[in-house]
């Protein structure tokens, strides 16, 4: 479904991605793998049309993707979920939840119905849909950035690191959704640190470290394997 072939992106004269394959078919689960600076949101707004890259070619449905054009993604159902909860602070919360929809045709015409399936999985949401967004905690921001992107009805879901600062309640509740999204048959591509966490979900994962794809195996081979056990798990 996604492919990317030979990957390269720069920030001015700094190269930070190199070399980088990768693929997610439909219907699976990818979790992208690195520490701190290594690449992953880089990558994940490469797919996302918001920053160029050098070299190589990205492909979605069989199709070419046209570089740094995050509206032609966007509309092709590539839907990004960011890090560190970027609501739009001054809207409601619902506000925030249909600006999800906002650019996508068949999300706006679904728009009422998908809200209302929003507020059964977070039910949070629901109770607060008509609070100015910035008096969430992190926490439920996270709830509604995630709530957000799926009002977007995605073909590919990409979410950047949701666990980062989360209550184990919260972290649950975000992780249970995702399973709840894959078994629903939704392509997803996760970015995380939390390799424990996203390999509970994940079917196949790629270690990123310094730009480059240094591994990539099954969750379970991932699971076993020295370097990722030294690593990522302090084992
Ligand atoms: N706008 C930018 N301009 C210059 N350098 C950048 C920019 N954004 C990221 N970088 C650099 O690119 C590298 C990869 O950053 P990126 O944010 O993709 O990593 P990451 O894996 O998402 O890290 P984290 O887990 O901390 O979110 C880092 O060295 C970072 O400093
Ligand atoms: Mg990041």
């Amino acid at each position: 479904m996604l492919n990317l072939k030979n990957i390269n992106i720069s920030y001015g004269v700094i190269q930070v991605i190199h070399d980088v394959d990768l693929n997610v078919r439909e219907g699976e689960c990818v979790a992208l793998l690195g520490s701190n600076g290594s690449g992953k949101t880089t990558i994940l707004k490469a797919i996302s049309g918001i920053i160029p890259y050098t070299s190589g070619s990205i492909s979605f449905q069989g199709r070419p993707c046209v570089m740094n054009n995050s509206t032609l993604s966007y509309e092709s159902g590539i839907v990004q979920v960011p890090e560190g909860c970027k609501i739009l602070p001054y809207m409601t919360v619902q506000e925030n939840l249909l600006m999800g929809a906002a650019c996508r045709d068949e999300a706006w015409k679904k728009r009422f119905e998908t809200l209302t399936w929003i507020y059964q999985i977070f039910p949070k949401l629901g109770e607060r849909c008509n609070q100015q967004s910035n008096l969430l905690s992190g926490g439920e921001r996270q709830l509604l950035v995630v709530g957000r992107g799926l009002m977007a009805l995605p073909k590919l879901l990409m979410i950047d690191e949701p666990s980062l600062g989360l209550s184990p309640r919260v972290l649950m509740a975000i992780y249970s959704t995702m399973k709840m999204l894959r078994d629903k048959g939704l392509t997803i591509l996760l970015s995380e640190q939390n390799v424990n966490q996203a390999l509970k979900i994940a079917s196949r994962g790629y270690v990123l470290e310094n730009g480059r794809i240094v591994m990539e195996a099954l969750s379970e081979e991932l699971l076993k394997s020295p370097h990722i056990r030294k690593a990522y798990l302090g084992m």
